[in-house]
């Protein structure tokens, strides 16, 4: 999988793989509907991307950020219905949208200070009040990593966050990146406030670990990360 998910296909090994066994292990399964995409786009630094997987009576199926268009993805999630609405949640991690917007015919949702219109995206969003897409899916503009990030909040349980908010192994507590902060480290400080008005249970951001854990330890967390952000 790990062959798979390198953007640069930098992972070598002695011994022979087939890269069938890794391949065929994408989208990987995290939780309920929600799947990491693996394929990992140079072009987007690496960053990971997610798939939600719905009815289209539940508003359809979700691409957060963009993998690699890879022809063994592309038909995978072809065969589980498609992307309806590809999510792009900063300028950084866009990599194949275009592709695939084409292949999928999905509306693709972006803000506006992160160049949505010059990319074509579909559905442009502005200022800085939340929006809820649909009655699952809830938008959150988050400045800071860049002016126009964005989050997405899934059924108040799964906090799709970029390049905003992360796990960090080595600290054991959720972070942002000091040294990858793009436009305004206070402006980030105050955007990562807002998210203490929602529930959530996972954050599963671009880059750094995936975290998982209660809704009350995890806004504690986030509290945690608000107090060090204001030290850095
Ligand atoms: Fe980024």
């Amino acid at each position: 999988m790990a062959l798979v998910a390198c953007p640069t296909g930098s992972i070598g090994a002695q011994a022979h793989h087939d890269a069938h066994v890794g391949i065929d292990s994408f989208p990987e399964p995290l939780a309920d509907n929600v799947y990491y995409c693996g394929f990992n786009a140079e072009s987007s630094f690496g960053a990971w991307s997610y798939l939600i997987v719905r009815p289209d009576a539940a508003g359809g199926n979700v691409l957060i950020d963009s993998p690699r268009f890879a022809s063994q993805l592309v038909k995978k999630i072809a065969a589980v219905g498609g992307v309806k609405t590809m999510f792009l949640t900063h300028k950084d991690d866009v990599a194949d949208h275009e592709r695939f917007a084409a292949r999928f015919k999905c509306e693709r949702i972006m803000h506006a200070r992160d160049g949505a219109a010059r990319l074509g995206t579909e559905k442009v969003i502005s200022g800085d009040e939340a929006i809820e897409i649909d009655p699952d899916l809830i938008a959150i503009p988050v400045p800071g990593h860049t002016r126009g990030h964005m989050v997405l909040l899934y059924r108040h349980k799964f906090l799709f966050s970029g390049d905003h908010l992360a796990w960090s192994p080595h600290r054991k507590s959720l972070i942002a990146f000091r040294r990858a902060c793009w436009y305004s480290w206070d402006e980030q400080t105050r955007s990562m406030q807002k998210l203490l008005n929602y529930d959530f249970e996972w954050v599963l951001p671009g880059h750094g670990r995936i975290h998982h854990d209660h809704p009350a330890s995890m806004r504690k967390a986030l509290r945690d990360c608000i107090e060090w952000m204001k030290t850095r």
